[in-house]
C-alpha cells in the first residue's frame, strides 16, 4: 500500500510537569503548544489525569481557546473526564487506561472483557464529532474488541518497543516492532485507523514510521527533554525530518 502523510502530534504534558513543580505559571504548556503548531505540530495531545500532576483544567480551556490544530484530549474512561471532554469537544479524544501509582502510562487498555463498560465512552463522542481512539497494546483480542465495540481508531502503544530500544535490547525491540507492525496491518483491515504513540525519541521513531498503515504518532516526553539542549522548534524540526526520512 502507499503510505499516507504520517502526522505528529506533540504531547505537551510535561511543561506541565516542569510548571508544577514549582507551582506557578511557568513554563506555560500553551505557550509549548503555540510553538508546536508553529514548528510544524499537526496536532497537540494533552492528559487531564484525574490527580491534575501535569495537565490542569485550566490548560484545557486555554489550548480550546488558542489552538488552530487539532486537541487530542487524554483521558481515561470516567464519567467525570467524560462530562470535561464533552464540554469542551476537542477534535479527538484518546482512552488511555489510567492509575494513580503510576508514573506514565504504563500499558494498553483492557478493551477485550469489559466492551460495554468502554463502549459507553466512545458513542457520546463520535454523536458530538469527537474522533475517538483507543489506546492499547499491539495485541490481536484488543485490536479486535476496539473493532467491535465501534473505536474508528487504536493508538498502539509503543512503550515496550521503545524500553527494549533504550535498553539495548534488540531481540526484544525486534519482536516488540513485529507485533506493532502486525497489529497495524490488522487494524488497518479491520477498517481502524492506525496511530502509534509512547516513549518514542530519534532513534526509535524511524521502524515505526515506516509502517505504512500508520499515519499519527504521538511524542512527548522525548521532545520535552530535547527542547532543553536544541529548543523546542528545532527539536520537532528533527523529529519530523526524521519521520519523514523513514517513510520515503
Ligand atoms: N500516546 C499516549 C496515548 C500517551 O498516553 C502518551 C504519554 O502520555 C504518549 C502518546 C506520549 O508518550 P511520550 O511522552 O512517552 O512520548
Amino acid at each position: 500500500m502507499t503510505s499516507a502523510k504520517l502526522r505528529l502530534g506533540v504531547n505537551i504534558d510535561h511543561v506541565a510537569t516542569v510548571r508544577n513543580a514549582r507551582g506557578g505559571a511557568s513554563p506555560d504548556p500553551v505557550r509549548a503548544a503555540l510553538l508546536a503548531q508553529q514548528a510544524g505540530a499537526d496536532g497537540i495531545t494533552a492528559h487531564l489525569r484525574e490527580d491534575r500532576r501535569h495537565i490542569v483544567d485550566d490548560d484545557i480551556d486555554r489550548l480550546i481557546s488558542s489552538l488552530a490544530t487539532p486537541l487530542n484530549f487524554e483521558m481515561a474512561a470516567t464519567d467525570e473526564m467524560q462530562r470535561i471532554a464533552l464540554r469542551h469537544k476537542p477534535h479527538a479524544v484518546c482512552l488511555v487506561p489510567e492509575k494513580r501509582e503510576e508514573r506514565t502510562t504504563e500499558g494498553g487498555l483492557e478493551v477485550a472483557g469489559q466492551d460495554n463498560a468502554l463502549a459507553r465512552y466512545i458513542k457520546p463522542f463520535v454523536d458530538t464529532g469527537s474522533r475517538v481512539s483507543l489506546f492499547i497494546a499491539a495485541d490481536k483480542r484488543q485490536v479486535e474488541a476496539a473493532a467491535r465495540i465501534g473505536a474508528p481508531v487504536i493508538e498502539l502503544h509503543a512503550g515496550a518497543y521503545a524500553d527494549a530500544w533504550a535498553e539495548e535490547r534488540w531481540d526484544e525491540r525486534d519482536s516488540e516492532l513485529s507485533k506493532i507492525t502486525d497489529m497495524a496491518a490488522y487494524g488497518h483491515e479491520l477498517g481502524l485507523e492506525v496511530h502509534v504513540g509512547h516513549g518514542l525519541t530519534y532513534d526509535s521513531v524511524g521502524p515505526i514510521a515506516a509502517i505504512p498503515q500508520v499515519i499519527e504518532l504521538n511524542i512527548g516526553h522525548f521532545l520535552i527533554g530535547e527542547a532543553i539542549f536544541r529548543g523546542l522548534g528545532p527539536a520537532i524540526a528533527e523529529m519530523r525530518r526524521c519521520m519523514d526520512a523513514a517513510r520515503a
